[in-house]
């Protein structure tokens, strides 16, 4: 059993060949950084376009890497994302799954962000608590089982990666800024400025990180930001945002009484959050998980992986289309099918 995985919800073409039995046989990326990095940020039509021309050149490399002819099933990301760039991957996953008569498999992109500590030897088991922290979510959910969630925190403004990006664009940095930012905050100094922990001090486990961006934008205004200023504010951005999550993920362990954490999602490659989850989780008692970093970013193996338990669970959808003659106006949403 193969199951091919295609990633294309926002800027990364990401596909994957994963075996139940063996694990990951090969992933590759495209990443478009370069394409969007002079307009500060993702654009949607340019992304759509760019994952038209590498997506299926990919799945050629990918199938001959994994030493196949075709797969068993396709796994596509179906959403949350770019419109446009969720139909190229959809368009072209759910067409090879036809030619090759098999099952096609609308992935969740925040289920595969977190099922990809799964991919490691050391993985953790059900139930646990998942920090998701990417470019457009910030949560927190209670893993009971494959495909049985509990949202317990959202974000109610920015996401964690957003605010990362958006204080690395204040500080002079490209797109996407939050690696580079991670990298300016290592030279700076903790305690030279100090920013709030938002939504810390009150009980609960809601997010908000557009103030902290305001934070830094009326720091920088005051200051002549030199080298190490800039720096010295990396680094209380940096400070703020990972004391905020650890507590709120202490908060949550508490609350909850499991004691198996994992991070998820493009911020969790940062090293400082690892750092400080680590250390919470070791005076906690408890346990935590990371996927590799290629693997917190978005990619193609988290699909076909996640794709996969889709499939076990016998959840995936017909390659046919209906027309009913009988459609009722007040049923738009699922009267067609
Ligand atoms: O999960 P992801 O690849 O895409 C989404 O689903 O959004 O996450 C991308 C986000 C971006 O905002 C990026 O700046 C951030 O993750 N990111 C980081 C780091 N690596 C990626 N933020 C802080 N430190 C990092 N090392
Ligand atoms: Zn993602």
């Amino acid at each position: 059993m193969h199951i091919l995985g295609l990633e294309t919800s926002c800027d990364e073409t990401g596909v994957a060949i994963y075996h139940p039995d063996k694990g990951v046989l090969a992933h590759m990326l495209y990443s478009q950084a370069s394409l969007h990095e002079g307009f500060g940020g993702v654009v949607p039509e340019l992304a759509s376009r760019n994952h038209i021309h590498h997506t299926l050149p990919l799945i050629r490399s990918i199938l001959e890497a994994g030493g196949i002819q075709k797969a068993d099933a396709v796994a596509y990301t179906a959403g949350p994302g770019l419109v446009g760039a969720l139909l190229v991957g959809a368009a072209i996953g759910r067409s090879l799954a036809y030619a090759w008569g098999v099952p096609a498999i609308a992935v969740h992109h925040m289920e595969a962000h977190l099922l990809a500590p799964m991919l490691e030897a050391e993985h953790p088991d059900f139930p646990f608590l998942a920090l998701l922290v990417s470019g457009g979510h910030t949560q927190l959910v209670q893993v009971n089982a494959p495909g049985v969630y509990t949202i317990l925190g959202d974000t109610l403004d920015d996401a964690v990666g957003e605010a990362f990006d958006k204080t690395a664009k204040l500080l002079g940095m490209g797109y996407p800024g939050g690696p580079l930012l991670s990298e300016l905050a290592e030279q700076g100094r903790s305690g030279v400025f100090d920013f709030p922990r938002p939504m810390t001090a009150r009980p609960g486990l809601d997010f908000s990180f557009s103030g902290l961006k305001t934070q830094v934008l009326n720091t920088v205004a005051k200051s002549h930001a030199g080298e190490q200023t800039r720096a010295d504010i990396a680094r209380a951005f940096v400070d703020a945002v990972v004391e905020t999550l650890v507590t709120k993920c202490r908060r949550a362990m508490h609350a909850t009484g499991l004691r198996r954490l994992i991070a998820a999602g493009g911020v969790s490659a940062n090293r400082q959050l690892r750092e400080g989850l680590l250390r919470m989780v070791r005076n906690e008692g408890g346990e935590i998980h990371f996927p590799r970093t290629e693997f917190c970013t978005d990619n193609g193996a988290m699909i076909a992986y996640a794709g996969w338990l889709r499939l076990q669970a016998g959840v995936w959808e017909p390659l046919r289309f209906a027309a009913n003659p009988r459609w009722n106006l007040t049923d738009l949403n699922g009267g067609a099918r």
